[in-house]
């Protein structure tokens, strides 16, 4: 089943359990948080005492994207803040196996993020300990960027490798996703649409999100238009 996951990254950071509360009503089903270092990404953003005050606001899963140099230091503090899904980027982790062993043992589902230029290949090996794989389809770091369009192609070849392996990780998408986008990228196989200058840039994130899921079960089959 589709979903669409609310990126916070948009919303009025003074006004988040509001903001959060829209979306949910408007069908958002998984909070999606982005957590950037300055070093990894160039922008700064939150880290594990606003997932703690999220917790409190909403019953939804967080998902946390870090994009963060060196995630291992901190996964126990998101994990004690409230996380319920934790994803690293492959291009932050030479150690990847033992990052995600660490999500795990925390009792987080694992994520892994691939940057636009980052081939879907290099996690054949991990993919069995995956529970979502999110695919950058901007260069991370910021909101309201356009879709890169070879970003369906690696979510194809995504289902293929998913469906050759006999593995359930869910394939998540990160970046551009907006009314012109979702019919392709839904079609390509991905499930969960990650949406934040859609949902929270103008108008009412409530209606926002109901049109986005909306448009996004219609192109997947879930609904008849
Ligand atoms: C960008 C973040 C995204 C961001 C997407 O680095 O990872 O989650 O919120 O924003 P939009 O939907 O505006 O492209
Ligand atoms: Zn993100």
């Amino acid at each position: 089943m589709v979903e669409l996951l609310p990126s916070i990254l948009s919303a009025d950071f003074a006004r988040l359990a509001e903001e959060v509360a829209a979306a949910e009503r408007g069908g958002g089903t998984v909070i999606h948080v982005d957590v950037m270092d300055g070093h990894f990404v160039p922008n700064i953003t939150l880290g594990p005492p606003v997932v703690k005050s999220l917790r409190k606001a909403t019953r939804l899963p967080l998902d946390c994207h870090l994009m963060i140099e060196n995630p291992n230091d901190y996964i126990g503090a998101f994990a004690d803040a409230g996380a319920d899904w934790v994803s690293v980027h492959y291009e932050a982790c030479p150690h990847l196996h033992r990052t995600l062993e660490l999500i795990a043992g925390h009792g987080m589902k694992p994520g892994v993020v691939l940057n636009p230029a980052t081939r879907v290949e290099v996690l054949e090996e991990i993919l069995p300990m995956l529970h979502h794989v999110l695919v950058m389809s901007v260069n991370p770091g910021f909101g309201g960027q356009r879709f890169i369009p070879f970003s369906l192609n690696k979510i194809r070849a995504l289902v293929e490798i998913r469906q050759k392996l006999g593995l359930t990780f869910r394939i998540e998408v990160d970046g551009g996703v907006a009314h012109d986008t979702i019919p392709a990228i839904v079609q390509a196989g991905a499930e969960l649409l990650v949406a934040g200058n859609a949902v929270f840039g103008s108008g009412d994130p409530e209606a926002n999100t109901r049109a986005l899921l909306a448009q996004a079960r219609v192109a997947a089959g879930e609904v008849s238009r």
